[in-house]
């Protein structure tokens, strides 16, 4: 049989995916695990929302739409960013989409050619390099560091570009790190993107979770949002995981290819899914509010217990509900780590190597996960790192 093609095969397997079945498997044999791997909510998606799609269903909602997304839907969108970012949306510049991952690979197949390069942050979420391979580039890293924060170096970034260069991916705030783009990162982006025409693709998937000022978003920044695929979705926002929606705003150009891509690819998103979304967007957001505020308490918890642990230290997250922690002073290569956590401890997080070269000596954890988890998690995990001398004798 011929090889499969190549463009497959560069796209890696979802850490998160991976460890969540390890965990599920050591919990048949009667293991009881702390799960800190998948990056979902742990809440149910709001009530209203519930309600709205079984409306939706009974009301006949059931048939093909416009491969753009509904209509009403799409106006729901264009207001709520008009109302959080004060700027005017045009509902024809959205497109919606099942889930988020569709806009990342539309968004490189669309704006990439052979032999271009796309740029991407190193630690990263895995899709990032992976769709531009796919889309026939090269995948250039700029790598973010621990001793600032995983905060972006423009510097880096500017030495990153080259005369090939066409895209620009980013995440804020950001998976794995939680890190967010400051108002002057956004501002030499742009500086930087205009200078050398370069395509910005923009996942903002967290921006309704962080815990400091909102962060600004792309779209906020005239010049740059002319060049940009500015991206959010439902998934985390709402609890909305498994409903599989997102959507990108385009700048004029790139709408009609966009909209091409989504009907050759999946004919259209969801359409009781879309209607039951527009509650989502136009009710009260105090859900999302209440699910923050958890996260935070969590985030603060779960951050100073990692601290507390000698050999680890964790800078607090901006965003997002991953906590990165620097595992490198424990002694031993974070796959193994996570793996002895796992198996010996019950405690699944995921390697920091999955996410790229510069998340090597970390683990993440998603504090998706109940309090009362988060310190059955970290107790077993301090027994683990004091008893780490012996295990590496052994
Ligand atoms: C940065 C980032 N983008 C996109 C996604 C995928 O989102 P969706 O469920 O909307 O496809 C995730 C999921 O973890 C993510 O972390």
């Amino acid at each position: 049989m011929r090889e499969i093609s190549f463009r497959v095969g560069e796209l890696p397997s979802e850490p998160a995916i991976q460890t969540f079945l390890k965990a599920r498997k050591l919990e048949s044999r009667g293991a009881d695990v702390v799960h800190f791997e998948i990056g979902e909510p742990d809440f149910e998606t709001p009530v209203h929302i519930r309600e709205a799609l079984k409306h939706a269903v009974d009301g006949g909602q059931t048939h093909y739409c416009d491969s753009q997304g509904v209509r009403e839907l799409r106006e729901a969108i264009a207001d709520r960013i008009g109302t959080v970012r004060d700027v005017d949306v045009d509902p024809g510049s959205i497109v919606v989409t099942p889930g988020l991952r569709p806009v990342l690979f539309y968004g490189a197949l669309v704006t990439l050619h052979d032999g271009d390069e796309g740029i991407y942050c190193d630690p990263a979420f895995a899709a990032f390099p992976a769709v531009i391979r796919f889309a026939g580039a090269t995948a250039v890293a700029v790598p973010l560091h621990g001793d600032t924060g995983f905060q972006l170096d423009v510097d880096e970034l500017r030495r990153a570009v080259t005369p090939r260069t066409r895209l620009l991916t980013l995440n804020s705030p950001h998976n794995p790190t939680g890190a967010v783009l400051s108002e002057e990162d956004l501002r030499a982006i742009e500086e930087i993107a205009c200078e050398h025409d370069l395509f910005v693709l923009s996942d903002e998937t967290y921006e309704e979770i962080y815990y400091e000022d909102r962060p600004r978003s792309v779209i906020e920044f005239p010049a740059l949002r002319e060049r940009s695929i500015v991206m959010s979705g439902f998934s985390k926002t709402y609890c909305m995981t498994g409903w599989r929606l997102g959507y990108a705003v385009l700048p004029p150009a790139l709408i009609e290819p966009f909209v091409r891509l989504t009907a050759n690819s999946v004919s259209c998103t969801n359409t009781f899914v879309q209607h039951a979304a527009v509650a989502a967007l136009r009710d009260s957001q105090s859900c999302v509010h209440e699910m923050v505020a958890q996260f935070r308490r969590r985030r603060d918890v779960l951050v100073d217990r990692l601290n507390r642990m000698p050999g680890v230290s964790c800078h607090t997250p901006s965003g997002a509900f991953y906590a990165f922690a620097d595992v490198s002073g424990l002694g031993l290569p974070d796959e193994e780590l996570a793996r002895i956590l796992l198996e010996e401890a019950g405690v699944a997080a995921l390697a920091g190597s999955a996410f790229g070269a510069c998340g090597r000596g970390y683990l993440r954890f998603a504090y998706t996960t109940s309090m009362d988890n988060i310190l059955k998690g970290m107790d077993r995990m301090e027994r683990v790192v004091s008893s780490l001398p012996t295990i590496r004798v052994a």
